[in-house]
């Protein structure tokens, strides 16, 4: 894994991130792509993208305000880098109505949904439906991460089956995630690279 870089609150713009959906771009020899998160407020998003750059997890809910913005590259199967700017959004519901310049020009969208919480599952279909609405669908990558795994059985409200199964008909890529073990977090990352450099280069 390479080194990570990490800004608050940054805007999609400032970043001079233009990487054209459907196109990965180049610099030097790795190619670089945009994936953004998604999904209600506490589902753990900041702690998936803490996880998979930096392997911390503070245990602490501080709300993303707006956006954040870090990034991450992934070796592939082939040898070859991908470089991952990850847009990690806000969840409270204050900050919907900015999502779009988040997703827009994405080359992925992970989904995210706490297993401890059913309505952050039934929050999916939102978003499903708003990538479906706002996106032209082409080549964005969709990832489904059910977060907190580590979780004891007794609190589960999400089943493992039923999301498998919800991420297969929305053709999705799925993993059950724990930002705090780190379970799921690298494969989840590295099938998104994978898929993301596929569905590119066709
Ligand atoms: P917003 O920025 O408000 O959208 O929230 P978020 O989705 O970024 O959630 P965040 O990562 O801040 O995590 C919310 C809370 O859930 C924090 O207290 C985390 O410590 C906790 N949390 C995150 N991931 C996990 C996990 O995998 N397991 C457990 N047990 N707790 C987690
Ligand atoms: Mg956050």
């Amino acid at each position: 894994m390479g080194a990570c870089g990490s800004k608050q609150d940054a805007s999609p713009k400032k970043s001079g991130l233009n990487t054209g959906k459907g196109k990965l771009q180049d610099s030097g020899s790795t190619a670089e792509c945009k994936v953004v998160f998604l999904g209600d407020s506490a589902v753990g998003k900041s702690s998936i993208s803490q996880r998979f750059c930096k392997n911390i997890f503070t245990g602490e809910h501080e709300v993303t305000i707006g956006g954040a913005y870090i990034q991450q590259k992934v070796q592939l199967k082939n040898g070859s880098f991908l470089k991952l700017h990850l847009w990690d959004t806000g969840g409270e519901e204050r900050f919907r109505a900015m999502a779009p310049l988040y997703y827009r020009d994405a080359n992925a969208a992970v989904l995210v949904y706490d297993v401890s919480n059913k309505q952050t599952f039934d929050s999916i279909r939102y978003w499903l439906n708003e990538l479906d609405t706002k996106v032209k669908q082409d080549g964005l990558v969709l990832a489904l991460a059910g977060n907190k795994c580590d979780l004891p059985e007794s609190k589960r409200q999400v089943t493992l089956i039923n999301a498998k199964s919800f991420a297969e008909n929305n053709k999705m890529i799925f993993a059950e995630t724990s930002a705090k073990t780190g379970d799921g977090i690298t494969v989840l990352f590295q099938s998104l690279a994978e898929e993301i450099t596929k569905k590119v280069s066709k």
